[in-house]
């Protein structure tokens, strides 16, 4: 339940809540977003982000957390590993098993090549399976692919890399379509129409969702469909470097079986990096609505191999997380909670924003509100705004909390608040990575042969900034893209002698830079972690 504090600020939100149910507070202008961004969003700290003194990317920024983690050594640096005994031998191996891992190794093996899974966690523990608000895609009479790309370009700041986007925007209706018929529980009217809303920045309703655990029901599906097929998936074993070969073309992976510490060797003629997110990195500190293992690791392995970074300086910071109760702090609160009609307020009750500017304006808005404004409330971790959520059943009726979002009601149950009666309160918390390797539009790193990368593991495909919703396009359009494209070059690739070279080649670039932080990356696991056996 809520201090004496804060329900004395409740008070303030329910004074003023009548008079904010008709009305729609004003969008910003763009000079206005620009201005504020430029103030409060964390990507404007310079404080936070350091050069990156080694690789591909020399030069430029990144936060802090990662140039740390590109700066450190690979573990195999002082460890050997024997090539010539080869644990796994495979056309494509897909690394990671989350949504974009899992719908790469479905269109592999449908291709008819040899495909193995391995993941550090087990398959599916993965930021798919954390998603919560749905799937864009212009699959309706009044939308179409070219409106979809015209909001996500915007949102993005024009930086999105056009052959990306166009991708992602054009194959999406298909997208729905497969998942669709793998069996995913779309909500759906009773004639079967597909359900969708607003999401902020989108022009149309386009958000195709299942109730509030829409990644929930996904990865579901998707894992349903891998172990159906009798995909091979190596689980609690990750990926610690890539392997070359003397044609300088990827050859497999070092894998580390994290619960006996031994290393295995994956063979493999294609590579897919489906590593996902960075969110436990803990960006300047933020909390994460990640999963446990999102620790950017596929980054780490490409960069160390040569492939360039794009938009590594860019994070999204959700702007609804929780910000109490502390058990919880940093979860997932959806923004389909304002989609459907919850309003920002502040400390006073005044409705401070428009609910449904995109993610990066939101955040900034709520971080100005709860410093330079001294309007937040005060939280036992910070502090935070209210998201009015009563609003949703006096607008929607009675019952509309529990039917749409179901998974949220019942997560704040859990701690005695009842969103139904009572406002929420929520901080921004770290969500996803604008930023990942750069690819090409057929999936492949523009360097390294036959090294793909799908998912969020993926910079450029929305720019600086992405939209709810386009995620979990991305992971299947570019995921099952990647699947295809990977198992149809595995048909020409012939390997070549296995090697680590560019292991001690980054090993003498570190030395020569005078960089020597003491640690190994790779990450793979939380600083918080549990390491005894
Ligand atoms: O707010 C959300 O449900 C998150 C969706 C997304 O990141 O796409």
């Amino acid at each position: 339940m809520f201090t004496p504090e804060m329900m004395e600020s409740v008070k303030k939100v329910e004074a003023t809540r009548a008079s904010r149910l008709g009305m729609e507070p004003r969008r910003m202008t763009a000079e206005e977003k620009n201005q504020l961004l430029r103030e409060f969003h964390p990507d404007y700290r310079e404080e936070a982000f350091e050069e990156i003194k080694v690789g591909p990317n020399k030069g430029q920024k990144a936060n802090k957390e990662l140039v740390h983690m590109l700066h450190s050594n690979s573990r195999l640096w002082k460890d050997h590993v024997d090539l010539s005994k080869i644990d796994y031998d495979v056309d494509v191996l897909v690394i990671g098993g989350g949504g974009a891992g899992a719908s790469a190794a479905i269109e592999a093996d449908e291709a008819g090549a040899n495909v193995m899974i391995v993941t550090k966690l087990r398959i599916g523990d993965a930021n798919t399976m954390m998603a919560e608000g749905g799937i864009q895609a212009a699959d309706k009479e009044n939308d179409s692919p070219v409106q979809h790309y015209l909001d996500a370009f915007g949102g993005g700041h024009f930086a999105a890399r056009p052959e990306l986007l166009k991708k992602l925007v054009m194959e999406a209706p298909d997208a729905i379509k497969w998942l669709n018929e793998l069996g995913i529980m779309f909500d759906k009217d009773a004639d079967g129409t597909m359900i969708t809303t607003h999401g902020g920045g989108t022009s149309r309703k386009r958000m195709h969702a299942c109730k509030d655990y829409s990644g929930a029901e996904i990865m579901r599906t998707l894992r349903d469909e891998v172990i159906n097929r009798g995909i091979p998936v190596v689980e609690f074993t990750s990926a610690v470097e890539l392997i070359r070969d003397e044609k300088n073309q990827v050859a497999g992976a070092v894998l580390l079986n994290m619960e006996t510490g031994d290393y295995l060797v994956a063979r493999a003629k294609t590579v897919i990096i489906a590593t996902g997110g960075a969110g436990r990195m803990h960006y300047q500190g933020f909390a994460t609505s990640n999963h446990y293992g999102a620790t950017a690791d596929g980054l780490i392995l490409g960069y160390r191999l040569g492939a360039p970074l794009l938009y590594q300086d860019t994070i999204q910071y959700h702007p609804t997380g929780v910000a109490y109760p502390s058990q919880i702090f940093g979860a997932l609160v959806t923004e389909k909670v304002r989609s459907i009609g919850a309003m920002l307020v502040n400390s006073e009750g005044e409705a401070f924003m428009h609910p449904l500017e995109t993610r990066d304006v939101s955040a900034a808005s709520i971080i100005r509100e709860c410093t330079a404004r001294g309007k937040g409330v005060t939280t036992p971790l910070g502090t935070g705004v209210w998201l009015d959520t009563p609003m949703i059943e006096q607008l929607h009726g009675e019952g509309t909390i529990e039917k749409r979002i179901p998974a949220m009601l019942r997560m704040y149950l859990n701690y005695g608040i009842d969103m139904r009666k009572l406002p929420i309160l929520v901080y921004p918390t770290l969500h996803y990575q604008n930023g990942g390797l750069e690819i090409g539009g057929d999936g492949f790193t523009k360097v390294i042969d036959n090294l793909l990368v799908a998912g969020e593991a993926v910079g450029g495909i929305h720019g600086r900034n992405r939209l709810m919703g386009n995620s979990l396009l991305d992971i299947i359009v570019f995921g099952r893209d990647a699947g295809k494209a990977a198992a149809a070059k595995a048909k020409q690739v012939t390997l070549g002698t296995m090697n680590l070279n560019h292991v001690t080649e980054y090993a003498k670039e570190l030395e020569a830079a005078g960089l020597d932080t003491g640690d190994v990356s790779p990450l793979l696991l939380p600083h918080y972690a549990r390491h005894e056996r």
